[in-house]
């Protein structure tokens, strides 16, 4: 499901599912809290910026974003799904998802930054698009995945 405001209690239960590994993995830094979270995903207007969740009984389980980067067609993306989830498709299916909905609104690639031992996440990007190439400084991978094949993105 598409994330709207009134989604703010479900996402500060979901940071409570999240392993400090996750939520640095995630967010790049150790001490990042559930309002943070919250407030970050919840800043969608379905067009430039996208979050879509995978739920559970009631409750959210991953979280699949895109951040469009100011006047391209291509965008930031971000996901993370609960540690007691994890490594069973939902990160793979959050970002399929989230690629469908991307399209539609004229993104022609996601833009990725990845640790260089987040080797879930690696593994995870490697699945969507097995030509990936990452450019490393400092520990950190960029790269793009293009969602449209044969549109130079911008
Ligand atoms: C990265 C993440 C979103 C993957 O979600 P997931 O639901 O576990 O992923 P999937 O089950 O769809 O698996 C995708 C691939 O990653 C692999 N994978 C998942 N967890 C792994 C782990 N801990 N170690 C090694 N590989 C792993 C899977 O085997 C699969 O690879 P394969 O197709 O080659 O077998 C999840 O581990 C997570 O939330 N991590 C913390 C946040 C994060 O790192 N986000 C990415 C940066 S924004």
């Amino acid at each position: 499901m598409s994330l709207e405001p009134g989604d703010r209690e479900l996402l500060r239960r979901m940071f409570y599912r999240l392993s400090p590994e996750s939520v640095y993995r995630r967010f790049f830094s150790p001490v990042f809290r559930p309002d943070q979270f919250s407030a970050s995903v919840l800043r969608v207007d379905h067009h430039d910026r996208e979050a879509i969740a995978a739920v559970e009984g009631g409750e959210i389980i991953g979280v699949a974003e895109y951040a469009r980067v100011a006047g391209c067609r291509r965008a930031d993306l971000a996901v993370v799904v609960a540690d007691a989830w994890q490594r069973q498709g939902l990160g793979t299916r959050l970002v399929a998802a989230l690629s469908e909905r991307a399209r539609a609104e004229g993104i022609t690639a996601f833009a990725v930054d990845v640790q260089g031992d987040n080797f879930a996440s690696l593994r995870l990007l490697r699945r969507i698009d097995p030509h990936l190439k990452l450019a490393f400084s400092g520990g950190v991978g960029e790269g793009l995945i293009p969602l449209i094949a044969d549109e130079a993105t911008q």
